[in-house]
């Protein structure tokens, strides 16, 4: 038989448990060449994802598969360092199983990064841009089977799924730091091909500024699960329909390589300030 959500956490919690003793209260998902600021985590524990019990492994270029727990800018933190995503075959549930065992550990915060395409005109590739918003344009939604109430609610509230009061802390901190930065909606699709420029073209026009193949269904699960959310894109390209150069991975990695150790000085500073 089949072991339950609720159990299949349970273990995969308990075996994390068994091998640190940190109760992290802030969890942070690392994106697509964003891993570094594993390395600014003291006192850890590293855990690799093929040995928790339920976890999925990440297949995708630039994600390691490691669990992180440590102390960071003061706090309780778990990270992961490496992520999943829809294209390498995964349900957006199990795309989102982490979270909901970082939420039984004892996480009420989730901080998220990853490397997007920029469409709106004023974001430049290596910039930042805090997610205020997000338009679910996977198909799918992690969400879809039986609810299980302790777990969250059949239909959960998604009138503020990035938290105005991080959103604004993170702002104020990256101004003080000098990092450039934007504030825009993110779109969620699943790749794995980049889109045309009809697609660009359509996403901009229905109100994203910057689009990319994760952190949709993970923020989904976080708010059901009632975390708060912060979530920074790295801008890796820009995606202007009428001048779309072909997009190369490769460059992409580069880029968020090249503006890691800015997110990496963000995120420390606003942990250590909240
Ligand atoms: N499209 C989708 N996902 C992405 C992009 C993009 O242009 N850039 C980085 N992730």
């Amino acid at each position: 038989m089949k072991i339950s959500l609720r159990n299949r956490i349970k273990e995969a919690k308990e075996f994390v448990q068994k091998r640190t003793k940190l109760k992290p209260n802030i969890g942070i998902i690392l994106g697509t060449g964003l891993g570094a600021l594993a390395g600014e985590i003291k006192n850890k524990s590293k855990l690799a994802y093929k040995d928790i019990p339920h976890f999925p492994v990440s297949t995708a270029p630039g994600h390691q598969g490691n669990l992180f727990l440590g102390m960071l800018g003061g706090k309780k933190v778990v990270a992961m360092q490496g992520r999943f995503h829809s294209y390498e075959g995964y349900t957006l549930e199990e795309i989102a199983f982490p979270i909901r065992v970082m939420r039984q550990m004892g996480i009420n915060l989730l901080i998220e990064s990853n490397a997007a395409g920029g469409m709106n005109p004023n974001f430049r590739a290596g910039d930042l841009m805090i997610i205020t918003d997000h338009i679910n344009l996977t198909g799918s939604n992690p969400l879809i089977g039986p609810n299980d109430d302790s777990l969250g609610a059949r239909f959960p509230d998604m009138s503020e799924p990035y938290d105005e009061g991080l959103i604004e802390l993170t702002e104020d901190i990256a101004i003080q730091e000098r990092i450039r930065i934007h504030r825009g909606v993110y779109v969620g699709v699943t790749g794995p091909n980049f889109e045309t420029r009809a697609e660009y073209r359509f996403l901009r026009l229905i109100g994203a500024d910057a689009v990319g193949m994760s952190t949709v269904p993970e923020v989904i699960v976080a708010r059901h699960a009632g975390l708060k959310v912060l979530g920074i894109s790295c801008i890796t390209d820009e995606c202007i329909p009428d001048r779309l150069n072909p997009l190369d991975l490769r460059y992409m990695i580069r880029v968020a390589k090249e503006a890691e150790p800015k997110i990496t000085r963000l995120v420390k500073k606003v942990v250590e300030r909240i």
